[in-house]
């Protein structure tokens, strides 16, 4: 028997073939809203308190207010229950949830009180990048052409999509963003350095997105008496890190060992991205934030 694809829209549960909105959805037109992806392991939103954090912090950014008695806790209830439905409590799983301003006639400005959101939520199987964890990936350097409210997870995602086709075009996993000379992050994920035997990772501000796994991440490696300076690596500095890893809800610790097609390092994985590896790990498999 073929899985159950059921899909949540606007207070209705419905095959994700049959889930509508209207045309006017200001996230179709606009791309004006906000969303969360959460990882699942047998059944379980990991690091789901975070993930609400983040989204009532973007919803109130773009000052969108959900309906009623909603909330970003409601809304991940609802996803458990499409885990349920979907036959997705064993395994890995991702859990999409997208706010938008809800549908109204074309004009730029907000839409009437009355009018109310569009929340859409959906699951699915997921299968991690095992062998490029083990193994490492290529990224390339790509310009950040980004706008200045970066910390709030949006639907305009239009230079992050440019940048990782341009990405994938070049045969590789992730485009590492260079704003004003540093790197600030990547189309989809945060980026660590190793230089002179420091982390190094860009610290939360406006420019990059407050990352989950980065949070848990640095956590981690106070506990592993890492040291982790939230300082930019600097443009200049790349030829001198000694390790690179991007971080991320489903890309977990993934080793970057070619940068612009020039090896990272020795090439190969390194000792600190290796260590955080193993402790994110034991973390997902424990299921605890
Ligand atoms: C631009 C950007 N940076 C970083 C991340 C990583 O964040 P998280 O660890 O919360 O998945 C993402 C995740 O989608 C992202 O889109």
């Amino acid at each position: 028997m073929a899985p159950k694809d059921i899909v949540y829209v606007n207070g209705a549960f419905v095959p994700r073939a049959e889930a509508r909105v209207s045309v006017e959805d200001r996230g179709f037109v606009f791309g004006d809203g906000v969303y969360e992806v959460l990882r699942i392991i047998n059944g379980r939103p990991f690091a789901a308190r975070f993930h609400n954090e983040r989204l009532r912090r973007s919803l109130e950014g773009i000052r969108i207010s959900l309906a009623g008695k909603e909330t970003p806790e409601s809304l991940t209830e609802i996803g458990r229950h499409l885990l349920e439905e979907n036959g997705l409590l064993q395994g890995e799983a991702t859990m999409y949830m997208q706010v938008t301003r809800g549908a109204a006639t074309r004009a730029h400005n907000f839409p009437p009180p009355e009018i109310q959101p569009t929340v859409y939520i959906s699951v699915a199987r997921f299968t991690p990048y095992s062998d490029l964890a083990l193994n490492g990936a290529s990224a390339i350097t790509h310009p950040d052409l980004r706008w200045g409210r970066c910390d709030l997870k949006t639907l305009n995602l239009l230079p992050n999509i440019l940048a990782s086709q341009a990405a994938k075009e070049r045969g590789t996993f992730e485009a590492m963003l260079i704003r004003d000379g540093v790197v600030t992050e990547g189309t989809k994920t945060n980026f660590f350095g190793v230089l002179d035997g420091t982390l190094r990772t860009h610290p939360c501000d406006d420019h990059i997105l407050p990352g989950i796994t980065r949070s848990i991440l640095s956590e981690l490696a106070r506990e592993l008496n890492v040291d982790l300076e939230e300082t930019p690596i600097q443009a200049s500095e790349i030829p001198l890190l000694s390790e690179l890893f991007l971080s991320g809800t489903t890309t977990d610790v993934m080793p970057v060992v070619t940068l612009d097609n020039k090896p990272v390092g020795n090439g190969k994985p390194g000792e600190v991205t290796r260590k955080l590896q193993r402790v994110l790990a034991e973390s997902l498999a424990s299921g605890g934030d």
